[in-house]
C-alpha cells in the first residue's frame, strides 16, 4: 500500500508506478533506513511521543528486519513497494501492526532519503578509502621492485629524459595520496544528519536534533531544514572524487596499455587480467586496463548527470532528486571495482628491465645532460642547448648515440668538451644528477618510499 493514498481517488496508473517507483535502486539502502528508523523511535520516546514499552517493540521488530534483510537484501526487491522507505515502513506495521503506523510522526520522507543516504555514503566511503589505500600499497611495492629499474620518461609520447620505474610509480601514489584526502575532505562535509529536518520546514516535534544526530554516528546536525532536505552536495562531491581519481586510473591504464604494446615492450600483463583475441591466436590483449580506461567515462558522466540534474532545482525537495542514486551507486560501484582491478594488474606486471633500458639510452634523453655539462664549462644554458642541438642533429644523420661519437668528432661542436664527457652521458649519471626533492635521482625515489611506507604505517 503506498503511504500517501488517502487524497487520492484513483489508483496510480501501472505506467506511472513503474515510472515513479525506486525500490530497485534505492532498497541498497534497507540498512540505513532501518537504523534511521530506530534513531528515530528513540528520538520520539525522548519527547513523549512513542511509550518505553512501544520504542522497545518497535526497536525489536527492527532489529529483526535488520536482520533479516542483513541475511538477504534481494528479498526487497519481490516486493511492490515505492521505495525503501515506504518497504521498511510497510514491514514495521506488518510485524507490530498500528504500532508501526506511528514511527512517521514528525518525519518525511524528504528528510528521511537524505539521512539514509548520507549514512550509506559514510559506510562506502570507508570501503573506498580502504581500496585506494591498498592500491597505493599496491604500487609501494612496485616502486619498491622496482626502484632501480630505468624507464624513459616521455613528454608529448617523446622520450625525453630518463626515470626510473619506481619513480614512475610513486607519481600514481601521489595521485592516489590527493585522492585519499578528497575522500576524506567529502565524507568530512557529508557527515552532517538531516533527520529532524522533516518535509522542509524542520519537525514540530521539540526533538533534540543533536543528540539524534550524534546517536547515528554522525559528526553533528544540519542547520537549516530547507537546506538539509535538498542538499545533494555530498553525492556531487563524493562523484568527483570517483570522477577525479578514475581520471588518475585511466592515466595509469593509458600508460600501461602503451608500455605493454609490441613497439614498446617494457611490460607485460599478467594472463589474469588480459584476453585473447578469437581470431588472432597471437593476441593478448590488455583488456582489465582498456576496460579501467573505458569505464572513467562512465563515472564522469555521472558527475555531468548529477551536476545537471541539480543545477536548477528551486528549493527545497524535488523528485528529481530521486536520479541521484541510480548514477551514483553505479559511479562508486565502478570506482572501487576498478580499484581492486587496478591492484590485481599492478601486482601481476612484469617488466622487462633490458627494453626499458635500451629504450631509455636511444631517443637522445642524455641530451640535456651535455648541454648542463656544457653549462659547467662555463657556456650559458641558451648557448650549450642550441651547440646540443646540433650535436643531436649530427648523431641522427650518423644513426647513433651522442656518447658514440669520438671526443674529437665532439670537439667539432665545442671545444670545451674533454674526455670526461662520457660519464656525463651515462644513463646513472642522468638520473643520480636529479637529486634535488622529488627528482627521479635512486636517493630520492628511496626518500620518497620511506615517505609513503611511513605514511602508509599510520593510515
Ligand atoms: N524515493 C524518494 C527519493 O529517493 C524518497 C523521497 C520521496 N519524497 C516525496 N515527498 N515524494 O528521493
Amino acid at each position: 500500500m503506498a503511504l500517501w493514498g488517502g487524497r487520492f481517488k484513483e489508483a496510480a496508473s501501472a505506467q506511472f508506478k513503474k515510472f515513479n517507483d525506486s525500490l530497485p535502486v534505492d532498497y541498497r539502502m534497507a540498512v540505513q533506513d532501518i537504523v534511521g528508523s530506530m534513531a528515530w523511535a528513540e528520538a520520539l520516546s525522548q519527547v513523549g511521543v512513542l511509550s518505553q514499552q512501544e520504542l522497545q517493540d518497535l526497536h525489536k521488530a527492527l532489529n529483526e528486519l535488520k536482520d533479516s534483510v542483513e541475511q538477504d537484501p534481494k528479498q526487497i526487491l519481490t516486493s511492490d513497494a515505492e521505495d525503501i522507505h515506504s518497504w521498511v515502513e510497510g514491514k514495521l506495521i506488518e510485524a507490530t501492526g498500528d504500532l508501526g503506523k506511528k514511527l512517521h510522526t514528525g518525519r518525511s520522507r524528504n528528510d528521511q532519503v537524505a539521512t539514509d543516504l548520507k549514512l550509506w555514503c559514510k559506510e562506502t566511503g570507508g570501503e573506498l578509502l580502504l581500496a585506494l589505500v591498498n592500491l597505493q600499497q599496491a604500487m609501494t611495492e612496485l616502486a619498491e621492485r622496482e626502484k632501480d629499474t630505468v624507464l624513459p620518461g616521455y613528454t608529448h609520447l617523446q622520450r625525453a629524459q630518463p626515470v626510473t620505474f619506481g619513480h614512475w610509480c610513486l607519481a600514481y601514489v601521489e595521485m592516489f595520496n590527493r585522492d585519499i584526502g578528497r575522500l576524506k575532505d567529502a565524507l568530512y562535509r557529508a557527515d552532517t544528519s538531516p533527520l529532524g529536518s522533516g518535509a522542509l520546514a524542520g519537525t514540530a516535534y521539540p526533538i533534540d536534533r543533536e543528540n539524534l544526530a550524534q546517536n547515528l554516528g554522525f559528526r553533528c546536525a544540519t542547520l537549516n531544514s530547507l537546506d538539509a532536505v535538498s542538499d545533494r552536495d555530498h553525492v556531487i562531491e563524493l562523484l568527483s572524487t570517483a570522477s577525479i581519481s578514475m581520471m588518475h586510473m585511466s592515466r595509469f591504464a593509458e600508460d600501461l596499455i602503451f608500455y605493454n604494446s609490441g613497439e614498446a615492450g617494457f611490460v607485460e600483463m599478467s594472463d589474469l587480467v588480459s584476453s585473447g583475441s578469437s581470431l588472432m591466436p597471437q593476441k593478448k590483449n590488455p583488456d582489465a586496463c582498456e576496460l579501467i580506461r573505458g569505464k572513467a567515462g562512465r563515472v564522469v558522466g555521472s558527475l555531468s548527470g548529477m551536476l545537471v540534474t541539480m543545477k536548477a532545482l528551486p528549493l527545497a525537495y524535488n523528485k528529481d532528486m530521486q536520479e541521484d542514486k541510480e548514477g551514483l551507486f553505479d559511479a562508486l560501484d565502478t570506482w572501487l571495482e576498478v580499484m581492486q582491478m587496478a591492484v590485481l594488474v599492478a601486482d601481476g606486471l612484469k617488466v622487462n628491465r633490458s627494453r626499458t633500458l635500451a629504450a631509455a639510452q636511444q631517443g637522445y634523453s642524455n641530451a640535456t645532460e651535455l648541454a648542463d655539462y656544457l653549462v659547467g664549462k662555463d657556456i650559458p644554458f641558451r648557448e650549450a642547448h642550441h651547440i646540443v642541438g646540433e650535436a643531436v642533429l649530427a648523431a641522427i644523420d650518423a644513426g647513433h648515440a651522442l656518447e658514440d661519437f669520438t671526443l674529437a668528432q665532439l670537439q667539432e661542436f665545442s671545444d670545451k668538451i674533454e674526455n670526461d664527457v662520457y660519464q656525463y652521458l651515462s644513463i646513472e649519471s642522468c638520473l643520480d644528477k636529479r637529486e634535488a626533492l622529488g627528482g627521479t635521482s635512486r636517493v630520492q625515489v628511496q626518500k620518497a618510499l620511506e615517505n609513503v611506507q611511513g605514511e602508509n604505517g599510520t593510515l
